[in-house]
């Protein structure tokens, strides 16, 4: 039990998740519960090196649960990245007396704040905030599941035009280096073939795959295709594909920044509000380095280190469902 910290700072880094500001206010609303004074730090590690920091109660944060974005506010930190900027960061923490952090992000946020935990011997404690679901020790991040539903919603709308026209749609969706965005999106929208980093499809395999869903009589064809794909982008993708299929009116669709935005869903509020508590909770319990997780259900906590360089793997069964549905 660390009874000793006082002061909480929270920001939020990295690309912004939907449910972010559900997270800020559940550190907020926790970190108050616990009496603790509760500080937000504005535009990530450049706020933190800005100095742009400003105390929160608990009505400061009404009204954000079901906003998408982060009222903090996001920034990918170069200077974050020098021990110039973390040094300017630390002193201006210890001039405001906080004695420990939530950092709410992806791969970025925790490789930033484990350095900071590393030479500084900072408190903190990560949250997984981002759509692209890439963390280990969390079997969610927050805003994956509103990002999933609004590619889905977005994806359902161009099927609509797609069967009207006999038309083959490539839809690039969000990932990073992953490709848990692209599997749900794919088994969700009914889609013939899902393309994704972690497996190579090669372009005859794609072609087989769409001749047979032509010879099956398939109403309408839509291929996801994750941004990080081995294959390429959708762009590229559809252009290969264009070469064997030339009488066949093919189209591309990025969804891009649309799957950031909006409204987290139930799920993503609920997640984000149990996460925040837990990373009060953690540090008052003196965990520390660690990024707060859900496993099973359960609250875990998992070393920073791990959370980032253990890499998490794309279900084998959902994989596996998507080919079984696609014929
Ligand atoms: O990490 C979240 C994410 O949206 C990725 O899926 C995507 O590759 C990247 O951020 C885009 O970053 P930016 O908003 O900086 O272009």
């Amino acid at each position: 039990m660390d009874s000793n910290i006082k002061r909480i700072g929270v920001l939020t880094s990295g690309g912004d998740a939907p449910g972010m500001n559900a997270a800020i206010r559940a550190v907020v609303r926790a970190g108050v519960f616990y009496e603790k004074e509760v500080y937000g730090i504005s535009r990530g590690y450049d706020g933190l090196i800005n100095d742009e920091i400003k105390k929160l109660e608990v009505r400061s944060v009404g009204n954000i649960l079901e906003r998408g974005g982060t009222f903090l506010k996001s920034a990918r930190s170069m200077d974050f990245k020098t021990p110039e900027g973390r040094k300017k960061a630390y002193e201006n923490l210890q001039k405001r007396g906080i004695d420990a952090l939530v950092t709410i992000g992806g791969d970025g946020t925790f490789t930033g704040a484990n350095l900071f935990f590393q030479e500084y011997g900072i408190k903190v404690i990560g949250v997984p905030g981002t759509i692209d679901n890439d963390l280990s020790g969390t079997d969610y991040t927050i805003g994956f599941d509103t990002a999933c539903n609004t590619a889905i919603e977005a994806i359902d709308k161009i099927r609509d035009t797609a069967t009207s026209h006999d038309r083959l749609f490539f839809i690039e969706v969000m990932g990073r280096d992953a490709g848990f965005i692209a599997v749900n999106a794919g088994i969700g929208s009914g889609a013939v073939a899902t393309l994704i980093p972690e497996r190579e499809m090669t372009t005859e395999q794609l072609i087989a795959r769409l001749n047979k869903g032509f010879k099956n009589r398939k109403l309408s064809n839509i291929v996801i295709v994750a941004e990080g794909g081995k294959s390429g982008g959708a762009i590229e993708v559809a252009d290969k594909v264009r070469e064997h299929f030339p009488n066949y009116d093919i189209k591309v669709t990025i969804l891009g920044h649309l799957q950031r935005g909006g409204k987290p869903s139930s799920f993503d509020r609920l997640l984000a509000s149990r996460l925040g508590v837990a990373a009060v909770e953690g540090l008052i319990n003196g965990h520390s380095g660690m990024m707060a997780g859900i496993i099973n259900q359960k609250v875990v906590y998992t070393p920073l280190e791990s959370a980032i360089n253990n890499t998490k793997v794309v279900d084998e069964e959902e994989f596996r469902v998507a080919k079984i549905l696609s014929i």
